[in-house]
């Protein structure tokens, strides 16, 4: 029997990139998947992905920062795929690389998307949840969140993701809701931070494999998996956990255990 067989999952930001590769990966695993985004043409690109492989799914378009557009369009998703048993708050938006450079506004906006946009998200969702007895939250945050890798407003917004996916769990498993992040390392997908880094070289995710234990960055099926995992009924006695899916990223300094103590053994 599909893993997913009676999920019925909302992932945001699922128009592109980790989040469309979530939304197809539950897809496979049987879950009827809503699909929603700011950009309305890539969450219908990823609907009919879903669909032409004989899955379910049901595209909309919100901004996560709107609380009123989000809850119009969680009824819609929910009118057409029934009752949400997962939710994936995955969409997010980064463009300022360095504290010193960043702009006021561009802080505001990246607060607002990566933490606001998320609690609006739960807002929205964990009383349905609780009415009807119970679900599961995955929360993408980054390692970004444990560790500084740049982009401060991002990093700030991920780490309160984790504190905020740990007060989740702990108020709502009593209604039988259970809540974890995962924080990938560098994934392979065109955003816009990683196309900048990749017009300016080329080889960049390559020349990142070396801080990687595993020796390579992720791709986004890699984040898929271990989302698909925490949101289904194989990790029914998991919740508050941050799950690192950074290919050893965080477990110790690669590069400097590579040059000076692997090398010279
Ligand atoms: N790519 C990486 O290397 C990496 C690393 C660590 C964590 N992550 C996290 O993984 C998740 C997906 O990353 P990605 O690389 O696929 O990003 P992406 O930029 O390709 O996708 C993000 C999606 O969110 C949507 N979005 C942005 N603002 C929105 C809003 N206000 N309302 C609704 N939708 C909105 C975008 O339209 C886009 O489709 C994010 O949470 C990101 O922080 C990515």
């Amino acid at each position: 029997m599909p893993r997913h067989d009676t999920t019925t999952a909302l992932l945001t930001g699922a128009a592109h990139g980790i989040g469309r590769a979530i939304a197809l990966h539950l897809a496979r695993e049987g879950a009827a998947v809503a699909v929603l985004d700011l950009d309305a043409q890539g969450a219908e690109a990823t609907a009919r992905l879903i669909r032409d492989a004989g899955g379910t799914a049901f595209p909309a378009r919100a901004d996560i920062t709107d609380m009123a557009a989000l809850t119009a369009a969680l009824d819609a998703c929910e009118a057409a795929l029934g009752p949400l048993t997962l939710l994936v708050n995955n969409a997010a938006f980064t463009e300022a690389g360095d504290l010193a450079g960043i702009g006021l506004e561009t802080w505001h906006k990246e607060i607002d998307v990566n933490l606001n946009g998320t609690y609006h998200c739960l807002r929205a969702v964990l009383p349905r949840m609780q009415a009807r007895g119970g679900g599961a939250v995955v929360n993408i945050s980054s390692v970004n969140g444990v560790r500084y890798f740049g982009n401060p407003a991002y990093s700030a917004a991920k780490a309160a993701l984790i504190n905020l996916t740990q007060s989740v769990a702990s108020e709502y498993g009593r209604h039988g809701i259970r809540c974890n992040a995962v924080l990938p390392g560098s994934v392979r997908t065109d955003n816009i931070t990683w196309k900048i880094r990749q017009e300016k070289d080329p080889q960049v995710f390559e020349k990142l494999a070396r801080w990687y234990p595993l020796g390579r960055v992720a791709e986004p099926e890699d984040i898929a998996k271990a989302v698909a995992f925490l949101g289904s009924a194989e990790a029914s006695y998991i919740t508050g956990v941050a799950l690192p899916v950074d290919g050893g990223l965080l477990a110790g300094m690669n590069v400097m255990i590579g040059e000076f103590i692997l090398e010279s053994q």
